[in-house]
């Protein structure tokens, strides 16, 4: 098995070479930090979003979801708070003058002094929690002492030059209208930093049409777009990518015990696909957005280190008081059940809100880099090796491969005999050519979980043999419990 850098480069590669993904506009060499998915990466990206939108908005009786515009009044973007805040301290090498994100740069310094030993392990604790405390502080120039007596440099030239830290503003902007120039504010409109906002602005629209009472959740799944400056790491951080994100919304005061459940609900949805618990870690927050009054990150242990793969935020009452104050709309809700403690209906309030907020993207690189294996199946006789997927079946992009053993003596026509009777419940893939161990082996590195082959026995007595991708056990099968396996391993 390749050592962890080197298993990242090699799902990268493995994405590109099997139609997962690939980079953006890549006959013009591409874009940075975007990304185009292929027509397996699409297969399972919308897997995992199926998979979602069915846990939030199927199996909760009080979620529904919506699906809102990109685009949006830009006073949403002013109420929001991110035209002000929605920043990040950025310092410049003088030397190569490469920009950096800060707590990137000194993030990836605690790395490397991770990797080197147990006391440069402690050293580098020791650091981060420094960061954290002086970025909860906005102490740009204490963060910029830390760099400096850490010595650590930049990437390209190699040196400590560095510039002040100033803060740099994420959101893209464009114009509405035909005949506008690039700096007239009246017309400026945002590519939507987060989702969320769609649904804040849409809460009494879907409260009134839907008659829902708090508590209550509105879902979305929709592209969101940010200026990240350190944009690497393959589809771990790009400028396009893809939220799922919920508002919860609640009673003021209850806050506390709805965070406490949606943080375990969140991670149970997680493990509920197989994922060992050890591969996920809570990281709550020090520095809080300015929208939260608490906030954690459930961290995946991705090649490149534990990671943030989604937030949990309690946020309060800040964004509808805020649309409220600005539109000069009331974003009440009047609640008349009775409140135990003045025997009186608890009436009007805006509603605090807990936010479960996902990268489609992040949760399609934590699926890929858990399933992606390379095995060495060498025998004494023959050496041999295989790159499996070994995704949940649920999210597999082809569920089933339909083999005839050759291409004559009828057995391609009992092989589409199969496809045409399984490929309204799931997806199947056909495939003649080659021979039956070459097959096998794309099979496993697309993922598929099951493979049948159709035989000279299959005439007889209308059985065929299914191969399991995970065990490579095979079984003979009448044709007709197929369908059924598979419905049932995708459940
Ligand atoms: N509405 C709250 C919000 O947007 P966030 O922590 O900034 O919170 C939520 O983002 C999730 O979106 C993150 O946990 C991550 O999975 C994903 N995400 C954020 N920025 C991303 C980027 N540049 N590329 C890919 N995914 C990103």
């Amino acid at each position: 098995m390749a050592n962890d850098s080197n298993k990242f480069q090699a799902i990268i590669s493995h994405c590109k070479e099997y139609g997962f993904i690939f980079p953006s506009s890549e006959i013009y060499d591409g874009l940075q930090a975007v990304y185009d998915y292929g027509q397996m990466g699409s297969e399972l990206k919308k897997n995992i979003k199926d998979y979602w939108w069915k846990s939030m908005t199927q199996l909760h009786d009080n979620i529904v979801g919506i699906d809102a515009a990109i685009f949006m009044h830009p006073t949403t973007w002013k109420a929001s708070g991110h035209v002000e805040n929605f920043n990040d301290p950025m310092i410049d090498n003088k030397d190569s003058n490469k920009r950096y994100r800060v707590d990137h740069l000194i993030e990836g310094f605690a790395e490397e002094l991770r990797a080197k030993g147990e006391k440069e392990s402690n050293e580098a604790d020791n650091l981060l929690g420094q960061m954290e405390s002086l970025l909860a502080k906005d102490d740009f120039a204490g963060l910029k002492s830390l760099i400096e007596t850490n010595n650590i440099k930049c990437a390209v030239s190699d040196t400590c030059n560095w510039t002040d830290i100033r803060q740099f503003n994420l959101m893209f902007s464009t114009e509405f209208g035909s005949t506008v120039s690039s700096d007239d504010e009246d017309n400026k409109v945002y590519l939507r930093p987060e989702t969320a906002q769609g649904i804040f602005v849409n809460f009494l629209n879907v409260q009134k049409t839907g008659r829902m009472k708090i508590p209550f959740g509105i879902a979305q799944i929709g592209k969101a777009f940010r200026n990240e400056i350190v944009a690497r790491q393959f589809i771990f951080r790009m400028r396009e990518f893809e939220q799922m994100e919920m508002q919860f919304f609640i009673r003021p005061g209850t806050q506390k015990e709805w965070y406490e459940k949606w943080k375990t609900t969140r991670l149970e949805w997680h493990k509920s696909l197989g994922m060992p618990a050890e591969k996920y870690r809570y990281h709550d927050h020090v520095k809080l957005a300015h929208y939260a009054d608490a906030a954690c990150d459930i961290e995946f242990e991705f090649p490149i280190g534990f990671k943030e793969l989604e937030g949990i935020h309690s946020r309060t009452d800040f964004d509808l008081k805020q649309h409220q104050e600005f539109s000069k709309k009331k974003q009440q809700y009047f609640d008349n059940d009775i409140d135990p403690t003045t025997g009186k209906a608890y009436g009007n309030y805006i509603p605090y809100v807990i936010e479960t907020s996902i990268g489609l993207d992040r949760m399609f690189l934590a699926v890929m880099s858990h399933a992606y294996e390379e095995q060495d199946l060498s025998t004494a006789e023959k050496k041999d090796s295989r790159v499996v997927l070994k995704f949940p079946a649920k999210l597999s992009p082809i569920k089933l491969a339909v083999l005839p053993l050759t291409k004559k003596d009828g057995l391609p026509e009992i092989a589409e005999q199969i496809m045409a009777d399984c490929k309204a419940d799931f997806r199947c893939f056909y495939e003649e050519k080659d021979s039956i161990g070459k097959r096998y082996r794309r099979m496993d590195a697309l993922g598929t979980p099951f493979c049948v082959t159709v035989d000279h026995q299959t005439k007889e007595d209308n059985t065929v043999t299914i191969r399991h991708r995970d065990s490579m056990d095979q079984e003979r099968v009448s044709i007709e419990k197929l369908k059924n396996i598979v419905l049932n391993a995708i459940a």
